[in-house]
């Protein structure tokens, strides 16, 4: 199969399974022997058509009759073709056109035309006329789309923002009403830019193994150059990555002779986590042989920061909804040493909580949108509802609410997400203390005294953008139960 077959075939399975990108790419490449270069590509042409799909389709559908339905194989087709048109840079326009149109010829054969006439035809724009004519069919509308597109022009930002960006950078119209109600249209533009670019690759240093100089001069003879993280203390980051070179399955199953970045990330001194995310367990701050109940652990990305921390001393309880994540937390805390975690599968919203009595802090790391990690999961903005994100707010104040009581006098307690909406994070909190008045609000900066004032709240929360942070959108919250 080629590049471009194996493309469609993800495209075709992310819109009829609805799975995430992730998971499609991952078992294409389990299936099909591609080489890394090509897998680069395959990664590329996926992420970018998920991400750009809105747009795509709007610049094509100023050269397609509107009196035909375009049935979703060709819809993809011509996705593909108009995403390498209009956004990559290393393909020229004859290539991808030819590409594209070898793609549909093999793709659609000369079976059914796919389209179906709505209405009589006449008015501007290609149509197919029968099967064999498909090929010329995605060949005109992407020659237009060569000629034409780049010219097209959204409507203007000042008369009509939500529908400019929507548009312009490819997201759902509520999603971006929602956020220019909340945050105004320049953070929103903003925003809504960062996420479209691919996130760079950062891991946190495994502390009781390593140290930064060490670490950094290690990778560096395996050819891997790494900046520290400006913002989280154990943090490093990738600096001689390609954009989109990395996934999980390139990790996990990459080909002979591409193995220097897998063996690289299977490293038991290394853990692969955004910057944003490796905030928290500083936030937390446990100390050695204290007992810390993690309510929402899988896959144990925080879990094993605290464990280190902690120096594997004291005890983690790490509690998880989820026995088959609990599986994979349960696989890296092995793989990273951390040695002081025992694990529960529980409900938190339901479960009886009165073990974390006696813990000295309990995370609740939320599900959540995930808003704030569009730059690598671009398929959220299109599967996410207004209607689930409100289920989602219930669920986070639920396990809140259920944790509360249980937590000791003097007893910490972080609440997390990877979210920017106000509603799954202040709201929450402002709702969280009006319900328990015994908790108190404790400042971040004391616990991350280098984080930039931009990422902190008045009201001394943690919360981090990607278009102000360069790291993924993230919110913290440290709260302390009064001791009277
Ligand atoms: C954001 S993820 C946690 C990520 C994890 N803390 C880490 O750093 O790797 C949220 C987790 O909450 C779990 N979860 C969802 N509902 C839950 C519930 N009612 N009780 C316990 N865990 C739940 C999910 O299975 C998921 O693993």
């Amino acid at each position: 199969m080629s590049v471009r077959e194996v493309a469609l075939e993800c495209l075709l399975s992310i819109s009829q399974t609805r799975a995430s990108v992730s998971v499609v790419v991952d078992s294409a490449f389990q299936k099909h022997a591609i080489s890394g270069r090509d897998r680069r590509l395959v990664n590329g042409l996926v992420y970018g058509v998920v991400r750009w799909q809105k747009q795509l389709d709007w610049v094509l559908n100023h050269f397609i009759n509107p009196r035909f339905q375009v049935d979703m194989r060709h819809r993809h087709i011509l996705r593909l073709g108009a995403f390498q048109l209009l956004h990559l840079d290393g393909i020229p326009a004859h290539a991808a056109i030819f590409e594209t149109v070898q793609l549909a010829k093999r793709a659609l054969g000369s079976g059914g035309s796919g389209y179906k006439r709505r209405a009589r035809t006449g008015r501007r724009g290609f149509q197919a006329k029968s099967g064999s004519k498909t090929a010329g069919f995605i060949n005109g509308v992407l020659r237009s789309v060569q000629r034409e597109g780049h010219a097209l022009t959204y409507p203007p930002l000042g008369e009509n923002p939500v529908e400019h960006i929507s548009l312009s950078q490819s997201y759902p119209t509520w999603l971006v009403k929602q956020w220019l109600e909340t945050r105004g249209v320049s953070w929103t533009l903003a925003f809504c830019r960062a996420s479209n670019h691919t996130a760079p690759l950062a891991f946190r240093m495994n502390c009781l193994l390593t140290q930064v100089k060490e670490l950094r001069e290690s990778l560096k003879a395996s050819g891997i150059s790494t900046q520290v993280s400006t913002l989280a203390p154990d943090g490093l980051v990738f600096v001689n990555r390609e954009p989109t070179t990395f996934d999980t399955a390139e990790r996990d199953n990459a080909p002979e002779g591409e193995r220097t970045l897998k063996s690289v990330l299977n490293r038991d001194d290394i853990y692969v986590q955004d910057e944003s995310a490796m905030l928290v367990a500083p936030l937390l701050a446990p100390a050695e042989m204290q007992l810390v109940v993690d309510l929402c652990a899988a896959p144990g990305g925080k879990t094993t920061h605290l464990a280190h921390l902690m120096g594997n001393s004291g005890k983690i309880i790490a509690a998880d909804i989820s026995e088959q994540r609990l599986a994979r937390l349960k696989n890296n805390c092995r793989r990273i040493g951390a040695l002081n975690v025992e694990t529960q599968v529980l409900d938190a919203t339901k479960a009886e909580l009165g073990f974390i009595t006696n813990a000295d802090a309990v995370l609740i790391d939320a599900p959540c949108s995930g808003f704030g990690t569009l730059r690598r999961h671009p398929d959220i903005r299109w599967n996410r509802t207004a209607a689930q994100l409100s289920a989602l707010c219930e669920l986070q104040f639920n396990l809140l609410r259920n944790a509360a009581p249980h937590i000791k006098r003097g007893g910490v307690l972080v609440y997390s997400t990877c979210s920017v909406e106000p509603q799954e994070n202040e709201e929450i909190i402002r709702r969280f203390l009006a319900a328990f008045p015994m908790y108190t609000v404790e400042h971040a900066r004391p616990f991350l005294p280098h984080l930039p004032p931009s990422a902190l709240t008045p009201e001394g929360f943690v919360q981090t953008f990607p278009h102000e942070h360069g790291v993924d959108g993230a919110f913290a919250a440290r709260l302390r139960r009064k001791t009277t």
